[in-house]
């Protein structure tokens, strides 16, 4: 499938290096494609990515980006992900599926990061601002090495959850995380639903604060 990432960071690259593996045919989406030599915060240079995929993937804008994909996926810093999108001209590439894994966490004052808010969450301001869009909320509850790699944990034995508006594109995303590993997969509904994933965070950074360790996630039993 034909899969386009607006983002450059570590979700990108690690969503990116997966689906490339897995033989998507990828592209990651950054503002300026011409700086391939710069650290790119918890990851690598972008250089150093073409590298590890052998170069079976392209660096190109936001916008052509958002052309490329079949499937989208927004892996831009939440604080910013509705105006990147707004770069990537999403609202011109007709009805596409795009997954969100951002979280609007504000880094201002340092550990534990704020939430930016318990009334909205930046995948529904993503599906309001763009209807053309079908916005299925995944990812953002983990850290990026176990997105692409659920048995790093307990032998896969812990839950994933995703939510949005539309049944197909969620059934679409389901796929795609049984390709990765995923068996326990929570629908929690429609994209309001997305505002709980967002606040789990306020939970998940105290977790980490605990154990010292981004390698978390929980198991839904009930
Ligand atoms: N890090 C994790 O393990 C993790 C886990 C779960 C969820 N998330 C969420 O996933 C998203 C991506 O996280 P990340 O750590 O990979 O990267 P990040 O550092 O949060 O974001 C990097 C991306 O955001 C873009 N960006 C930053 N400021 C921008 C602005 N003002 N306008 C337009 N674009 C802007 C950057 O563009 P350029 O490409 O031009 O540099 C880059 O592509 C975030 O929302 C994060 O909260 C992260």
């Amino acid at each position: 499938m034909k899969i386009g990432i607006i983002g450059s960071g570590v979700v990108a690259q690690t969503l990116g290096a997966k689906l490339v593996e897995l033989g998507h045919d990828v592209v990651l989406g950054t503002r300026d494609p011409k700086k391939l030599d710069e650290k790119k915060n918890m990851a690598g240079t972008l250089n150093e990515w073409l590298t590890a995929v052998k170069n079976k993937a392209k660096i190109v804008t936001f916008k052509e980006a958002a052309v490329h994909g079949e499937l989208l996926i927004n892996a831009t810093h939440g604080q910013a992900s509705v105006e990147a999108l707004k770069m990537a001209g999403v609202d011109k590439v007709g009805t596409k599926v795009l997954i969100d894994t951002s979280n609007e966490l504000d880094f201002s004052k340092g550990f534990p990061m704020a939430l930016a808010s318990e009334t909205r969450s930046v995948a529904g301001n993503i599906q309001a601002a763009f209807p053309n869009l079908k916005v299925v909320k995944c990812f953002n509850t983990l850290t990026a090495p176990i997105m692409v790699n659920p048995k790093m944990l307990k032998g896969g034995d812990h839950t994933i959850f995703l939510s949005g508006n539309d049944p197909e594109a969620k059934a679409k995303v389901t796929e795609l995380l049984k390709s990765f590993g995923w068996t326990d997969i929570m629908d929690l509904g429609d994209i309001s639903a997305a505002r709980g994933q967002e606040m789990y965070m306020g939970m998940w950074v105290r977790l980490y604060g605990s154990l010292k360790n981004g390698m978390i996630n929980i198991k839904v039993q009930s």
